[in-house]
């Protein structure tokens, strides 16, 4: 089959390069030059465990190749993806859909022959039926079907996720358009992928049920892990004794500084506007909000108080600034939130991260970047986790703490031990233990 991906980002990259893998033939379009280019010339524009040589493969191979005009590509496509980004509409929190929208328009005047096109963008309930009114209007002739197909995949574990999911959600009621895809899925019928056909609007929906769900399970345990810190109880060891129950499960129940990243604080946030404007409000998710912007700022009065109330002056050492390890994502990650409020309250702030500082350089000022871990925490009064990249699990923590000016770490992943921490001479704190 023939495949164009419309927007060339985390998911459209990695979605377009798992397709070619799969044998059919893709090309990526991006409106940024830079990238395709880049890409053009052997690089990957974002840092994701595997991607370099899944292009590579696929490119030498003559299954994927890179435009930055649509009209070739679209006018041969049998399927068109359009996975632009959706984000935050500034004022409101809506999701911005300018751009799933310029596509759709875009797309409409180069369509040849019957064509499918997949939003796989995260859009709100009823965003397939407005592709579709642009792209009729744009085209009256066209012969086409719109479907929703969100993605799933995390950042980080992008490929394993897209080739082995938990699930393919596909909505769609053209028959002709859930033939095609379900051919174009047909290499995960082999390892029994459960492929789920809805309606269009339940599919749209279903994306945004299970961001929200999940961002509601890390807020639950951060909320458990506050009172764990007044009760003193251990969180860990609370969110292992749920998490073994079958009907809890054990994922995403690791407190820390908020949940942070592309999808998660816009999607909750989006969700809780269509469901307002819609008159039926989902009060849980609207706390769910609340209490993670919150929670980020929290982080940071943390800190303050591990270094007795008081950070002007001092030097601290941040461990790790992306959202999460595996990624060089900085969007909306909590150390956008601590750093700042750090700094305002008079500290002086190191900063190392193994992927993420180029992006972190655009975000964040009066930030001295460093090159590795140790250099990181020399002379620090205070060092800081933030993301727990592994490289962070493993350091010789005697260096660590040698080359540190003073004992004070504050782990908010929970990556070490607090007893072991202690009998090194740390002053250690973590969350909710
Ligand atoms: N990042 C994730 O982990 C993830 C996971 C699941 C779903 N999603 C959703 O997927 C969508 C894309 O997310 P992303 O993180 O890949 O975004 P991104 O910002 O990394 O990439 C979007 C790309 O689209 C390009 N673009 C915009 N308009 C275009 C046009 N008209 N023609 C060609 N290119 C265009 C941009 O230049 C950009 O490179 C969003 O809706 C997001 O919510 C993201």
């Amino acid at each position: 089959m023939r495949v164009a991906m419309i927007g060339t980002g985390y998911v459209g990259l990695v979605s377009g390069a798992c397709f070619a893998d799969f044998g059919h033939h893709v090309t990526c379009i991006d409106k940024n030059s830079e990238k395709i280019d880049q890409l053009r010339s052997g690089g990957v524009p974002i840092y994701e465990p595997g991607l370099d040589l899944l292009i590579e493969r696929n490119v030498r191979e003559g299954r994927l190749d890179f435009e930055t005009d649509l009209t070739d590509a679209v006018k041969a496509a049998d399927v068109v993806f359009i996975a632009v980004g959706t984000p935050s509409r500034r004022g409101d929190g809506h999701a911005d859909l300018s751009y799933v929208y310029a596509a759709a328009e875009e797309i409409a005047r180069s369509m040849d022959g019957f064509t499918v096109v997949v939003t796989k963008s995260t859009v709100p309930v009823g965003t397939g039926d407005e592709v579709e009114a642009v792209i009729r209007k744009t085209r009256p002739d066209a012969q086409f079907a719109v479907v929703s197909n969100p993605e799933f995949l995390r950042e980080g574990a992008a490929i394993e996720d897209f080739k082995r999911p938990d699930r393919v959600v596909v909505g769609v009621e053209n028959d002709t358009a859930r033939e095609v895809m379900r051919e174009l899925y047909r290499p995960l019928f082999l390892n029994e992928t459960p492929i789920v056909f809805t309606a269009r609007r339940t599919s749209e929906l279903i994306k945004y049920a299970a961001n929200a769900f999940l961002a509601m399970k890390i807020t639950f345990i951060n909320e458990m892990a506050d009172l764990c810190e007044a009760v003193g109880a251990d969180v860990q060891q609370v969110a292992k004794g749920i998490g073994l129950d079958n009907r809890i499960g054990n994922k995403f129940l690791h407190a820390g500084p908020g949940y942070g990243g592309s999808c998660f604080p816009k999607d909750t946030l989006a969700l809780t506007r269509t469901a307002q404007e819609h008159d039926s409000p989902v009060r849980l998710v609207e706390t769910v909000v609340d209490i993670n912007d919150r929670r980020k700022a929290a982080m940071a009065d943390k800190v303050i108080k591990a270094c007795d109330g008081d950070v002007s002056g001092k030097t601290v050492a941040v461990l790790g600034l992306t959202f999460k390890p595996n990624t060089d994502d900085m969007r909306d990650a909590p150390s956008l939130d601590i750093i700042p409020a750090l700094q305002k309250a008079g500290a002086r702030i190191k900063a190392y991260d193994p992927a993420g500082a180029l992006e972190a350089e655009k975000l964040l000022s009066d930030v001295e970047m460093t090159s590795g871990a140790y250099l990181c925490a020399e002379d620090a009064d205070v060092l800081v986790i933030i993301t727990e990249w592994n490289e962070f699990r493993a350091l010789d923590l005697d260096r660590v703490k040698e080359s540190m000016k003073g004992s004070i770490l504050v782990d908010l992943r929970n990556i070490y031990d607090p007893a072991d921490m202690k009998g090194r001479g740390f002053n250690y704190v973590s969350v909710g233990r």
